[in-house]
Parts: C-alpha cells; sequence; structure tokens
C-alpha cells in the first residue's frame, strides 16, 4: 500500500482511539486530537503544558461539519469561498448543541476554526466524523515546528506518531480574524491582512498593543529560542548569531541567511527553522538585520518582538 495512505490509516485509528498525534499543516504542524472528547483534548494540553484558559483552533475539511457547531455569517462566507483551504482562522460563534468539548473552547460562547490546505491532513480529516482540534505541536511558548523532526524535537517518545507531510510550506502560522462582532485581526499570519482588506473592503490593521483584543495564547512570551534576541541590528557582537535578509559582500559563520534576496515570504518560511538551527548552537545571542514591516515583514517582526521578550 502506498505509504502516505497507510500513515493516514495509521492516524486514524490512533485518533479514533482518543490518542494525541502531531499532523501536517501548511502553516505549521499541530498536535491533534478529537475536537468532540474531553479526554483526547485534555492529552493536549498536558503534552504542550498548555494552560487550560488557552482555547484550541478546530481543523475542518467540510462546512456540512461546520454547521453543526458554529453559526456562520455573510463576511465568514466571503473570506471562505477567497481563502479557505488556507492559512486563515475564523473566531466563529459556537452554537448551542455544538458537540465541541469545553476544553477547546475554555467554556467559551466562540470557536476558533480552521481548513487547512495539506493534502495528507485533509484526506485525513476526510475519513473522521469529528474535526480535530490542533494548536501548533510545541511546548508552550517555545518555536513552532514545521517538520516531523521539529515534532520529535518537542516531544520525543511521548508523542504517539507524527503524520510526515514534509516541510510547512509557509511556516507561520495563520493569520487570525473575529468575525463574532465587527470583524477583528487577532493575530498576523500566513495570509496577509491587504488580502482580507481586499475582500472585505475594509482596512482593518493588526495593533499589538491594543488592550481590548484578547488572544489568550498571544502572550508576550512566543516563540521563544531561549536566548536573548536583539533587533534591527547593522553589525552583531562576538559570539552572536545573525539574521539576515539579503546578502552581504563578506559573510560569516555566524550568519544566517533567512533570504538573500529580500524576500520577504521565503524569509518567513525560514524563520522558525533558523531559530531551532541557532538555538542547537552555543550562542549568546542572535541579533538580527532590519526587516521592512510590510506584508511578510510585518509578521516576521511580530514574532521576533515576541520572541525577543523570553
Ligand atoms: O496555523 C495555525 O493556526 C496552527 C495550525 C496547526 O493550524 N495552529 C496554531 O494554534 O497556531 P495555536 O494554538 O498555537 O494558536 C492559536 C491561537 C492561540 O493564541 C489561541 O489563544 C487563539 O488562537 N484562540 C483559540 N480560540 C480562540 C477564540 N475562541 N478566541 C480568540 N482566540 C482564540
Ligand atoms: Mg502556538
Amino acid at each position: 500500500m502506498n505509504k502516505d495512505l497507510s500513515n493516514i490509516k495509521k492516524s486514524r485509528h490512533l485518533l479514533d482511539k482518543g490518542e494525541c498525534i502531531a499532523i501536517p499543516t501548511e502553516t505549521v504542524y499541530g498536535l491533534a486530537a478529537n475536537a468532540y472528547s474531553d479526554k483526547a483534548t485534555s492529552k493536549i494540553f498536558k503534552l504542550k503544558k498548555r494552560l487550560k484558559k488557552n482555547p484550541l483552533i478546530v481543523h475542518y475539511v467540510s462546512l456540512k461539519m461546520l454547521k453543526n457547531d458554529c453559526k456562520l455569517n455573510e463576511n465568514f462566507f466571503y473570506l471562505f469561498k477567497k481563502f479557505s483551504p488556507g492559512p486563515i482562522t475564523f473566531i466563529l460563534k459556537l452554537k448551542k448543541n455544538s458537540k465541541i468539548s469545553k476544553n477547546v473552547t475554555n467554556n467559551k460562547k466562540t470557536l476558533a476554526v480552521r481548513f487547512p490546505k495539506h493534502i495528507l491532513t485533509k484526506k485525513l480529516l476526510q475519513k473522521l466524523n469529528y474535526p480535530i482540534a490542533a494548536p501548533s505541536a510545541n511546548i508552550s511558548t517555545r518555536i513552532s515546528p514545521v517538520t516531523k523532526e521539529d515534532v520529535i524535537e518537542e516531544f520525543g517518545k511521548k508523542i504517539k506518531f507524527v503524520l510526515d507531510g514534509g516541510s510547512s510550506k509557509i511556516g507561520l502560522e495563520s493569520t487570525i480574524i473575529s468575525l463574532v462582532n465587527k470583524p477583528q485581526i487577532l493575530r498576523l499570519g500566513g495570509l496577509e491582512v491587504s488580502k482580507i482588506n481586499k475582500a472585505l473592503k475594509t482596512k482593518l490593521k493588526f495593533n499589538r498593543k491594543n488592550k481590548k483584543i484578547t488572544v489568550p495564547g498571544q502572550g508576550k512570551v512566543h516563540y521563544s529560542p531561549g536566548i536573548p534576541i536583539r533587533l534591527n541590528i547593522k553589525k552583531p557582537k562576538i559570539n552572536e548569531a545573525f539574521m539576515l535578509i539579503k546578502k552581504r559582500k563578506l559573510s560569516d559563520k555566524n550568519y544566517y541567511y533567512l533570504s538573500k534576496r529580500k524576500n520577504l515570504k521565503e524569509a518567513a518560511k525560514k524563520l522558525y527553522k533558523t531559530l531551532r538551527m541557532i538555538k542547537k548552537k552555543k550562542f549568546k545571542s542572535i541579533a538580527v538585520e532590519k526587516i521592512p514591516s510590510v506584508g511578510f515583514g510585518e509578521v516576521i517582526n511580530d514574532r521576533l518582538i515576541r520572541a525577543s521578550k523570553f
């Protein structure tokens, strides 16, 4: 039998039994469990060492199943048609009779939902009669995984199975938009806000300092490699790794290129991989060249600012 198919079968079997496994998505790998099961979803929190108050994103493949769990509105349908499956997460109102586990929502009346694009995960979801809750497959506050090896680095033998789908294409988490009331961007991510604005004919902006934005998991400390990060640096110190987005005439062995031609999409894809690589070397800190805050550059800066407050 084709290897992917047998791996999907194994994944399905484990999920049906209420186990937790890792799944590939186009953004980052997720730590997945049956979203309707209290027992299965509680394992996610335990493995990740995640605070109970931090709700989970639920992944769907069909609108039909989503309709059992959430109230859908016009803005949702509009964005769904344009961008799903893809790197966008919607916050919607939860239906009263939804079967979603209380662990997932932390007893709140809203739900974060996403339609992932990765072919293996889509095929897996098609075989299940429940949606899957899946936060990024890393220990809380650490760097999100973009390969099977990254997931194993996080959890070792504690994880039952990783469905191997290669490197995540985007390499950064999804953009989160709340559609509960007026649309509001809650997290920058793999879908540029400018595209959402164009689709909705709006001018939404992300404001990191907006105290009204409540994304429990977007605390100040996040995505941390465990050593200090200094931003907008022209020249690194001794013993410091240097992350760059444009090729320099003279390179050094502590230089890590996110891109050599200022391609911000490419830089975004390499960000977590590079942070992980640097973490394994014995550097005392990380310096980062100035990255323009436009498009994916804004997302990279958002993650680096959070990662620098370790
Ligand atoms: O790309 C992604 O979104 C990945 C892949 C695996 O799908 N998932 C991911 O999940 O990044 P996680 O748990 O690492 O980040 C989800 C964020 C958390 O900060 C959480 O607090 C927030 O979404 N969230 C979940 N439910 C929410 C809700 N009902 N209202 C507001 N924020 C919510
Ligand atoms: Mg995460």
